[in-house]
């Protein structure tokens, strides 16, 4: 291929443009436009909880979703290990006792099983987060949660569209986390989203977006909060492509299943299939593991390949029990990550743009082919 295939590319169409346009020839450019409020009511609508409070980032969005369960220091908090860092990074500066748990080989989630068995009666909250293909079994958890006690932040900043037993994802958490990142099923530039259907966490989540601005006094502060706004046109944009979304979903999908037409009977690799019990998988990144380790190739071994057919592609996550920063802390002590581990070093994504061709995914399937054959 002559030109280079991006990993990610937004789709943004005419209409998206016109109507920001429109947008800022109003003036209404700041987090005070209608915008903010229409757009908080379709997404917290569509997935199905009763409020929604628009964010500047998914990292915000967590941050937020965080601090309003009002754990204290000390309480245990339970969290994947094979995520990004911005769902740890709350419950680090609350002081909150972490544990991590490790992933499955075939959903890259967070293993149901040894999420239970770490639930102790001082764990106040779990974050279950859905990563990159099949969302994680939050219903499983929602019941055991709701039997202990326990709230469950559901973190779908890559699941949105996803289902399970033809639920939202993002319906099942006490409290909801959504990225739109440009990169991400609709996008607003950066941008995210908090569902609920509590509305004690509602008003609490509004506050801290908009730095805990006092009742009587505004410039008395209720509380340590943070300006997280979303501007009114981000929301915008957010509207536009939320109209969308149904189509979106169905490119996904296709994507993901042309993918698997191409790579499916490489034995040297491991793509999860279009289907399971519970799920359609919509494919928010093409992430595949190199099966084979005879072959003496990782997957930045593979990136660095495909870069020279010029095909973008991208590494996994990082696991938590790895990161150089966290060296000093003791939470992942004397514990093996070994799925997180292996996963991380032979996984990698493929260009995920939802235009794609046919034509370009058989080309990336066929050089990833040649790359990984014996
Ligand atoms: C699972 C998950 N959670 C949270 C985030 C953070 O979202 P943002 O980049 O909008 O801060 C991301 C970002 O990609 C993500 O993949």
């Amino acid at each position: 291929m002559k030109n280079f295939i991006p990993v990610n590319k937004p789709l943004i169409h005419k209409s998206d443009v016109n109507s920001v346009k429109k947008i800022i020839s109003s003036g209404w450019i700041s987090s005070e436009g209608p915008n903010v409020k229409i757009f908080e009511n379709k997404f917290s609508n569509y997935i199905g909880h009763k409020y929604g409070v628009a964010v500047s980032s998914g990292t915000a969005a967590l941050d937020i979703a965080i601090e309003v369960l009002k754990l204290k220091k000390g309480d245990e908090i339970i969290i994947s290990n094979f995520t990004i860092i911005s769902t740890i990074l709350p419950a680090i500066r609350l002081g909150l006792k972490i544990k991590l748990v490790d992933c499955n080989l075939e959903d890259w989630n967070m293993n149901i099983n040894q999420t239970v068995k770490l639930i102790s009666k001082k764990t106040k909250a779990i974050i279950a987060t859905h990563i990159y293909n099949y969302p994680t079994r939050v219903d499983i958890l929602k019941k055991i949660c709701k039997k202990k006690k326990i709230f469950l932040i559901e973190d779908s900043s890559e699941a949105l569209g996803q289902t399970i037993f033809k639920k939202k994802c993002g319906s099942f958490g006490d409290i909801s986390t959504f990225s739109f990142y440009a990169n991400k099923q609709i996008t607003t530039g950066e941008g995210g989203m908090i569902t609920t259907n509590n509305k004690l966490f509602y008003e609490k989540a509004k506050e801290y977006r908009n730095l805990c601005f006092g009742k009587k006094n505004r410039f008395n502060h209720n509380d340590i909060g943070w300006n997280y706004r979303m501007t009114n046109i981000q929301a915008t944009l957010g509207i536009s492509q939320l109209k969308r979304i149904n189509s979106i979903i169905k490119k996904r999908h296709f994507v993901g299943q042309t993918y698997y037409k191409y790579l499916s009977k490489n034995k040297n690799l491991f793509i999860p299939p279009p289907m399971n019990k519970y799920s359609k998988n919509i494919y928010w990144v093409i992430g595949v593991v190199i099966k084979n380790r005879k072959l003496g190739l990782d997957g930045k071994k593979v990136m660095e390949k495909l870069q020279k057919f010029n095909i973008g592609s991208r590494p996994f996550f990082w696991p938590m029990h790895k990161q150089d920063i966290f060296k000093n802390y003791t939470f992942f002590k004397s514990k093996k990550f070994k799925k997180s581990e292996l996963i991380s070093k032979y996984g990698l994504y493929l260009p995920s743009s939802l235009d794609l061709t046919k034509t370009q995914i058989k080309y990336i399937s066929n050089c990833l082919n040649k790359i990984t054959s014996n």
